[in-house]
């Protein structure tokens, strides 16, 4: 029976609409925030729900679910500790915060205390590298921490508070985290934060003002353009590059008549470069037999001469269906350790076949084994 109740599934089909019918499955990472919004963590119900909403099979969502740190494969406390143990915090102290924390709470990296209320983790960078060492509960910072500072948070979440991070609105459990991050609307108050860069994010801006110092032609007040000002922008780059282009000289604006050299014509025109609009065959039957006198002309109606020694051109579609008849779909969508006896046998008749042909032993192909 599953966990997921009506009121999930219409969540999960109002996020779905965000999307084009036809790219319904970008909608997964949202869905994989919304079914951790319910567990606490990316179970496999979870997996096999956004399997089955998406139309995917479980291995696709499996490959998804396991690439990202922020989606869990167990069980997480209410709230999730993140210490950033990266370079920059680590030369300022992230690494005694975070062994602080290990030791009073009892646990390590990505274990949760007895009472369920806390996971620690090690963290990579968190990108405030100008505010560390810093720390994150559920993705809210708290920023410059000591050893001290830390604990005091903690422990007040383990008596049930919601301390105020840095940044940012109240803290709030994970599974409320995780409802944000599928694209639902915060309701607390103050919940989305305001408010200009702090000091030390503009500290590298001030230095460069300070000793005049700037990129040349860069305008901070440049305006992000919407996709239709772009694509109108380019347009008319386009139209000016064509205008720009050098006419067609007299000598060579006969249809079907090869540009001369400049000096040959007597024009002071640059010399343009007769385009190459042969067909492949042309070109290789050129190649192959340079002495043959053949034309080179390939305008419609021209007589192409033929190699009789070239190899006929593939037939992609019947090429393609004669690979496709022999590479049977992988699979039901069961991760695909699932599959190790067929994976083995398929190997097995790789190996044989190559070895019949004097081949020596097939590369096995990739088996899209989850990491
Ligand atoms: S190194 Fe810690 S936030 Fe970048």
């Amino acid at each position: 029976m599953t966990v997921f109740t009506e009121e999930t599934r219409e969540r999960a089909r109002e996020i779905i609409a965000r999307y084009p019918a036809d790219r319904s499955r970008s909608a997964l990472l949202p869905l994989l925030h919304l079914v951790q919004s319910e567990e606490g963590y990316v179970s496999p119900a979870g997996v096999e729900f956004c399997a089955e909403v998406l139309g995917l099979n479980k291995a696709q969502v499996g490959a998804v679910a396991t690439f990202y740190t922020m989606y869990k494969r167990k069980p997480t406390g209410d709230y999730l500790v993140s210490v950033c143990t990266n370079t920059m915090c680590n030369v300022l102290g992230g690494q005694e915060v975070y062994d602080t924390l290990a030791e009073h709470l009892g646990v390590g990296h990505d274990e949760t205390t007895a009472d369920g209320r806390i996971t620690l983790e090690h963290a990579e960078c968190l990108a405030a590298c100008d505010y560390g060492p810093v720390m994150t509960v559920n993705y809210d910072f708290f920023d410059n921490v000591d050893p001290q500072g830390a604990l005091g948070v903690v422990e007040e979440l383990r008596a049930g508070g919601r301390p105020m991070p840095t940044r940012g609105a109240r803290l709030c459990t994970l599974k409320e985290m995780a409802v944000q991050l599928a694209g639902f609307a915060d309701e607390r108050d103050g919940a989305v934060g305001d408010g200009g860069p702090g000091e030390p994010t503009l500290r590298g801006l001030r230095l460069a003002e300070q000793h005049g110092i700037s990129v040349p032609g860069f305008d901070p007040n440049t305006p992000i353009r919407s996709k239709a000002e772009a694509d109108k922008a380019a347009a008319e780059a386009k139209a000016r590059a064509e205008a720009a282009k050098p006419a067609p000289t007299a000598g060579n604006a006969g249809a079907g008549e090869p540009a001369r050299p400049a000096a040959a014509t007597g024009s002071t025109a640059p010399d343009v470069k007769a385009p190459d609009d042969k067909s492949p065959q042309v070109r290789t039957a050129e190649t192959r037999q340079p002495d043959a006198g053949t034309a080179v002309a390939d305008a419609p109606g021209t007589k192409v001469p033929t190699d009789t020694t070239a190899p006929a051109p593939r037939d992609a579609q019947a090429a393609e269906s004669a690979g496709a008849a022999a590479n049977p779909p992988a699979g039901d969508g069961k991760p695909a350790g699932d599959e190790a006896g067929a994976q083995q046998r398929n190997l097995k008749e790789a190996e044989a076949g190559a070895g019949a042909n004097g081949a020596g032993p097939a590369v096995a192909s990739e088996t899209g084994v989850q990491k």
